[in-house]
């Protein structure tokens, strides 16, 4: 049987967030001061791009290890320019991101379509690469309405892409067909630099962050319930800020401690935003012994945070998890399907279609590993469905596919039913959690 997980910690700083502090810093005039950015590849991705294209990135030692602090001075009413001929030749690691008025995003689905929105709105030509698996997935959901405002892109689909800014973008009212926050975002940012009035909408409410936290960096914008409003021609100025832990890593332990027998956990000062908090809702009707505490002393901002502990309970029992709750859980779906493997019944994740164009294909890479792992699991009409059992491996190799969120997933698997299972290419936890291994052996 597993040892069980105990003790308390804080998992790294929410990856939303920490894009976002990074790329408003960016076009905001002045300098912005930042705690506990998250320290992982996709928002080195971000900070790389940023410098790239004249924001002046200052990283100072943080002693706790506790993520990135320093400052960055926004391009402000300048505007984005690119400065890689004067980094040619530099051993700084960050040189290796633009050359020859090209940006690399890696693997960061939210560096790539902020960024479309960003530039889309200033007079500059750069082209977005990103890593095989970014350079599959689909960019018309943001380059269609940035299109309708009057910026141009080469080709639309599919990175590579080449970006022809305008200065004079229009605004737009946009409804979207998906339940994004990076759709929402990269209009939102394109409407900072509109003219008129930018709006919009959504099926679902996806995670708010931009609209929470572009106020705190001046800007003036309206929400009204799944719709938002922003007025072109705004400034942005510099903001001091601090980043909480991350929800969807946290996940990550407090589902192990829910299936482990024997453990309690305590994860300190997560973001607790409701946009996030859907894996939360889902372990309680199942029957999570979980507890959440607000720290209005940790909040930050707009963003509430705090801690949440998570005790063994063997009786877990199946729950349908509706459309409208995908958006405020999408990241977690993985490891939340580990856990309706372990519990009693069959529970069904509706109208998750949008799993398919993730870091990977996230909806057949479950059902594939949840087979493996002995499990009944299929997909009808986009629902996914999972029959909890008995977990009894039928294969050793656990495929990733380089998603760093499957190979936490499948990871969990073998430490929490003592597996032993070889999962391939693990070492891209960095990409959100990179202290993920040292973290599970800390509360072991
Ligand atoms: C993110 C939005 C979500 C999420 C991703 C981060 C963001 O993507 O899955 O990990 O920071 O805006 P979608 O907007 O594609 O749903």
């Amino acid at each position: 049987m597993a040892s069980p997980l105990n003790g308390r910690l804080r998992v790294p700083s929410d990856k939303s967030l920490s894009h976002r502090v990074a790329l408003f810093s960016a076009m905001a005039e002045g300098t912005s001061n930042f705690l506990n950015l998250l320290d992982s590849l996709d928002v080195r991705s971000t900070l790389a791009a940023i410098e790239v294209l004249g924001a002046k990135v200052e990283l100072d030692e943080d002693n706790d290890k506790n993520g990135l602090c320093g400052r960055i001075t926004g391009w402000g009413s300048t505007g984005p320019k690119l400065s890689d001929s004067e980094r040619l030749g530099s051993d700084d690691p960050a040189e290796t991101i633009g050359s020859g008025n090209k940006l690399q995003c890696g693997n960061s689905g939210t560096t790539a379509r902020l960024l479309l929105g960003v530039l889309g709105g200033y007079d500059i030509t750069v082209t977005l690469e990103g890593d095989d698996s970014l350079s599959r997935r689909p960019m018309s959901r943001v380059t269609d309405p940035l299109s309708l405002m009057g910026a141009n892109f080469e080709p639309s689909a599919h990175l590579p892409i080449k970006v022809i800014g305008c200065k004079e973008l229009t605004a737009i009212t946009y409804e979207s067909l998906v339940a994004s926050a990076q759709v929402k975002s990269a209009i939102l940012l394109a409407g900072i630099n509109a003219n008129g009035i930018t709006t919009v909408s959504e099926p679902h409410k996806s995670r708010d962050h931009t609209e929470l936290m572009l106020p705190a960096f001046g800007a003036k914008l309206e929400v009204y319930e799944n719709q938002v409003s922003i007025e072109g021609g705004q400034q942005l100025k510099a903001c001091d800020c601090s980043v909480p832990a991350d929800p969807s890593s946290a996940a990550f332990l407090l589902v192990s401690a829910a299936m482990i027998p024997g453990s309690e956990i305590l994860v300190e000062d997560v973001l607790l935003n409701p946009t996030r908090g859907g894996f939360l809702l889902v372990m309680q009707r199942m029957g999570v012994d979980i507890a959440v505490n607000e720290n209005p002393d940790a909040s930050i901002g707009a963003e509430v945070c705090g801690d949440i502990t998570v005790k063994y309970n063997e009786r877990l029992v199946a729950t349908t998890v509706e459309a409208h709750e995908i958006a405020s859980l999408i990241d977690e779906i993985p490891i939340l399907a580990l856990l309706a493997a372990t519990a009693k019944g069959e529970t069904v994740f509706k109208q998750v279609s949008e799993l398919r164009v993730k870091e990977s294909d996230r909806l057949l890479a479950i059902i594939n590993g949840l087979k493996a792992l002995g499990i009944e699991a299929w997909t009808n009409d986009d629902d996914l469905h999972i029959v909890g059992g008995e977990i009894q491996p039928c294969a050793q190799v656990f495929e990733t596919h380089g998603d760093h969120r499957l190979a936490m997933t499948w990871s969990i698997a073998s430490r929490a039913f003592d597996l032993n299972l070889n999962i391939a290419d693990i070492e891209c936890v960095a990409v959100s959690y990179p202290g993920f291994f040292a973290d599970l052996i800390r509360l072991s």
